[in-house]
């Protein structure tokens, strides 16, 4: 562990590096059903996982050794389960930050929290909640971003790297430190309630903001113009005059006008 490069309070601090594992998200949550002490902040990394997982029960594809996969955990029981999105938001605000300062711009978030490099994806968040009664007792927060990885298999759909944007590699350990510094600072922010600059940050960086798109709902494509996101993540799309607002999963993009 190397904790003197991490320059935040907590996150990060406490540093697990696997050579291998199936998810280091399913092994996070197995070391909390364990009742294994865990401390608030502690970040799991792989340099392989053999059954990465991504949203909506994808596979997340990652060459062994070539980029960051890991899981922090985070104990927001000060955050209503009905303003879980605010946790999303600030994850994908931390790493959307480090990446665009290191990129030199032109990343942005794709709602819900696909981190992306102009019209393709550079990482993707998995955040699974653990409640107990009204609280969220755990955040697993699983983040994997594609950094020195050359060529990727088809099925991978539109992926970019960092070292695709950089034409050079980039330190993985470097990476993870300055994203844990910057996940730490939004994450204190959601701590002291900030929500309105965080809403404000999400819009800012949102893929696709007042931007005219193609999208398909219900069978249906159609033009459309993201008109904000709702406290609750709901996706707001302007069409025809008519403000409708869509869940994940019951939206999805068509990359072309
Ligand atoms: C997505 O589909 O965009 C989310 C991808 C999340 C991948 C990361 S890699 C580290 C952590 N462990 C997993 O199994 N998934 C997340």
């Amino acid at each position: 562990m190397q904790s003197n490069i991490f320059s935040g309070l907590f996150v990060g601090q406490n540093l697990v590096a696997l050579k291998e594992v199936d998810s280091t998200n399913t092994f996070l949550k197995n070391l909390l059903s364990n009742s294994t002490p865990v401390p608030e902040g502690t970040v799991i990394m792989a340099e392989s996982q053999y059954a990465g997982r991504g949203q909506q029960q994808n596979r997340w594809n990652s060459e062994p050794g070539k980029n960051l996969t890991f899981s922090l955990l985070l104990q927001p029981v000060f955050l209503s389960p009905l303003n879980q999105f605010y946790l999303t938001q600030v994850i994908s605000l931390g790493v959307a930050e480090t990446l665009n300062i290191i990129a030199g711009g032109g990343i942005s978030i794709k709602w819900p929290n696909d981190i992306y490099y102009n019209d393709k994806k550079l990482g993707g968040i998995l955040i699974e909640n653990i409640l107990q009664g009204s609280q969220i007792k755990y955040a697993v927060v699983g983040i994997g971003l594609n950094v020195n990885q050359q060529e990727f298999p088809q099925w991978v759909p539109n992926p970019v790297s960092l070292r695709q944007i950089l034409h050079k590699d980039y330190d993985l350990r470097l990476l993870l430190s300055h994203l844990c510094s910057r996940i730490e600072g939004w994450y204190l922010r959601l701590k002291a309630s900030k929500l309105a600059d965080i809403s404000a940050a999400y819009l800012a960086l949102l893929y696709g903001y007042r931007q005219e798109r193609s999208f398909r709902a219900n069978g249906q494509e159609f033009i459309g113009t993201i008109a904000g996101v709702t406290q609750q993540g709901r996706l707001q799309v302007q069409q025809q005059g008519i403000l409708q607002e869509y869940n994940f999963k019951e939206i999805e993009f068509l990359h072309q006008k």
